[in-house]
């Protein structure tokens, strides 16, 4: 199947930054969100994004004026009614997304796929909304994404194979990586990632070490480009709460109990950069 309408949903930073990814590969692409200042601003940051890339030289001030007209502003979900994929990056709530893709499963054309970019929400239930379940599948981008080469294609238990395969030939067309995963609580790269970054607050909370340090071991000692503590407020403490929360419910296992001091920084509503504060303050 040959996919050229994409509409992406929801403007925050993940679909702002898939939109860009996607309208730099060619496709047309509407970035859709309930709310017109978001997509406004998602579209300022995709603008900045590629700005850059002007000045750094990797792109031309042609190209990015093309890219720029392949993406329109969309606040209505019936503009789906063409496309060939819609890939939703709307919060991390399941009731939402079921409600989201009952509608698209109305609304768009027959043949059109319904990708989800959720974190840790199963496909399978997502897909149950809809009456195309062999049609939905996971894809699962990391951020930012128009630097992390990484997409996890996520097969629910009734996605076809031509889907899936549909899904991995566009996320190469994306230069990105896939890797196929089957649907099971935060997939691959969130059931490893996630403890680790819980275990790392765990080692904060019990007084071993300080942020600092903790994040410094991991740095140097293990090569990762940033520790755990501040790749935690990048992600976000509350997304890493929930995707705790969903590793914990869905194993009912208590390896993934979320940490106290994970729970407390939430409810301070120190939720890392967006809020200005998490494991450390941002100006
Ligand atoms: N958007 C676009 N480009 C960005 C960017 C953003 N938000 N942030 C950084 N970049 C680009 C910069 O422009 C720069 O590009 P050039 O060198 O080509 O100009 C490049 O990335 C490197 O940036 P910096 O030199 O400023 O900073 P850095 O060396 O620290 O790299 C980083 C930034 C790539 C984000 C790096 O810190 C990193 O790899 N961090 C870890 C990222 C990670 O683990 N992401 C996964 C999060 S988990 C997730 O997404 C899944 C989930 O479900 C929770």
């Amino acid at each position: 199947m040959k996919i050229t309408k994409v509409m992406v949903i929801g403007a925050g930073q993940m679909g702002s930054g898939i939109a860009q990814v996607c309208a730099q590969a060619g496709f047309d692409v509407k970035l859709n969100d309930i709310n017109v200042a978001s997509i406004e601003k998602g579209v300022q940051y995709i603008t900045k994004n590629l700005s850059r890339n002007v000045e750094k030289g990797r792109l031309s001030e042609e190209e990015k004026a093309s890219v720029l007209s392949r993406l329109t502003p969309s606040h209505n979900l019936s503009d789906a009614q063409d496309v060939d994929i819609v890939i939703e990056a709307a919060v991390e709530n399941m009731e939402i997304k079921q409600s989201i893709f009952k509608q698209l499963d109305e609304i768009t054309p027959k043949h059109a796929i319904l990708a989800t970019n959720t974190s840790s929400l199963p496909i399978t239930e997502i897909a149950a909304a809809t009456n195309r379940p062999e049609q939905v599948i996971g894809m699962h981008f990391m951020n930012p994404v128009p630097v992390m080469k990484l997409v996890e294609i996520i097969r629910g238990l009734a996605t076809s194979d031509e889907v899936y395969q549909t899904v991995e030939q566009m996320s190469k067309d994306l230069s990105k990586v896939p890797v196929e995963v089957n649907d099971f609580p935060g997939f691959v790269s969130n059931r490893i990632l996630m403890p680790m970054i819980n275990e790392a607050i765990y080692t904060l909370y019990e007084g071993v070490a300080s942020k600092e340090a903790i994040d410094e071991v991991m740095k140097l000692g293990m090569n990762h480009p940033m520790g755990p503590l501040q790749l935690a407020d990048f992600i976000g403490l509350d997304t890493c709460l929930y995707i705790m929360e969903v590793l914990h419910e869905g194993f009912g296992d208590s390896k993934y109990r979320p940490c106290p001091l994970l729970r407390k920084y939430v409810k301070a509503g120190w939720l890392g950069k967006k809020a200005g504060r998490g494991f450390y303050v941002y100006e």
